[in-house]
């Protein structure tokens, strides 16, 4: 193991502890200059000594290391399964939202493959301000009307705002998705991002069945993780570097198997869809690929919002909550601090480089089929 791989939490250990570094050299047997070296990462303890340190921390030598998080260091929820969570996240659904289809695929979708061609009633679980609803109305048949819910406040009250604005029909309503009541069937029922901030997709598939018309539309669209990590070019920056997210399957299998997030997600719904009995489920993907440059209008604009996410844990106070964050989800704090410096490298060269070009693929998948 190189190392580099290596993030000694000595320091931690002992101010957790609160003794000085003599009381833990004399413990160990050793001087209190080598415990000063070790700290600050000159040198290393030679081998023979880990058990000793390990043990007197009652620790392994991989927690030692930071190879693994520490056995009191807890999970750290993500909250995203809270409207608190969502209130605060208006701008980043905006810019998100902005690249993520290609209206024409859209109607391409709603004309060729679902063949909607009569006025439909279509329901939108976890709305947020109502994206999909905007991007709709118009591609559907005149005559159709979309309801979107969505517990978080801020999103609906903007929503509400926008589809006044825009004059589309429609009615975003502020509620729990699981409280919504089956009174009312509608032809299409769909959820687009909100399974995969639900580890378990089961109960929300249900609720969509329960409120979809017999042989109705249901639609789950999530982007897959795994795609996103891969999907993007900067041209100038190493692409191999750009690509490397090691580490970051433990904390996707860790937030899995905490019942939090579910970032595979886009690949799941489709076998759960089929599992719960909905029939002819089909996945296509949205083709929206982001190819940015400098001759495009709104180049700046692009530029900042992605600047902005590379740079969201680069302050020093976040940055230590980050790796916090990341090493209470399996992840060793060389992974989380590699991973944070990609984010830094990417925002530093966007930074410099005042007519950076990049790619960015995020990879959605659309899994549908019809209500038994
Ligand atoms: C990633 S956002 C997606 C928003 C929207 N579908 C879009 O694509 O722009 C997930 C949304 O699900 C909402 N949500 C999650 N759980 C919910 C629940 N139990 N009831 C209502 N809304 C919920 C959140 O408030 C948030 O707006």
């Amino acid at each position: 193991m190189k190392e580099t791989m290596i993030h000694l939490r000595l320091a931690e250990l002992r101010k957790a502890k609160k003794i000085t570094q003599q009381e833990l050299a004399d413990s160990i047997g050793t001087s209190y200059q080598n415990i000063s070296k070790w700290e600050n990462q000159t040198t290393l303890p030679d081998i023979t000594m880990l058990p000793a340190l390990a043990s007197f921390f009652d620790i392994s030598v991989d927690e030692l290391l930071g190879l693994v998080p520490l056995k009191n260091e807890v999970y750290q929820d993500s909250k995203a399964s809270t409207e608190n969570y969502w209130n605060r996240r208006l701008e980043y659904l905006e810019r998100t939202r902005k690249e993520s289809w290609n209206e024409d695929y859209l109607q391409f979708v709603v004309q060729n493959v679902w063949k909607i061609d009569q006025p439909v009633n279509i329901l939108d679980l976890g709305c947020g301000y109502g994206y999909m609803g905007l991007l709709l109305m118009p591609v559907l048949p005149g005559g159709s009307h979309y309801t979107g819910i969505d517990f978080a406040e801020q999103l609906i009250n903007h929503g509400q705002t926008l589809f006044q604005e825009k004059n589309i029909d429609g009615s975003l309503i502020l509620g729990d998705i699981f409280e919504m009541p089956e009174i009312m069937q509608y032809d299409i029922v769909l959820c687009q991002s909100v399974l995969r901030h639900m580890g378990n997709s089961e109960p929300l598939i249900k609720k969509m069945m329960k409120l979809a018309k017999k042989n109705g539309l249901i639609v789950c669209i999530d982007t897959n993780r795994e795609f996103e990590c891969v999907g993007l070019y900067i041209d100038g920056m190493d692409y191999g570097e750009l690509c490397n997210h090691a580490g970051m399957e433990k904390y996707w299998k860790c937030e899995y198997e905490n019942g939090d997030r579910d970032y595979a997600a886009a690949m799941r719904n489709a076998h759960m869809m089929r599992k719960l009995g909905i029939q002819n489920v089909q996945i296509r993907m949205s083709d929206a690929v982001s190819f940015v440059c400098p001759e495009q209008a709104d180049y700046a604009q692009k530029k900042s919002g992605f600047v902005g996410e590379n740079s969201a844990w680069s302050g020093k106070t976040d940055r230590v909550k980050a790796v916090s964050h990341m090493v209470s989800k399996g992840m060793t704090h060389t992974e989380a601090d590699n991973y944070l410096n990609r984010d830094k490298k990417v925002e530093t060269f966007l930074r410099e480089h005042e007519n950076a070009c990049y790619t960015r693929f995020r990879g959605k998948m659309i899994s549908f089929g019809y209500n038994p």
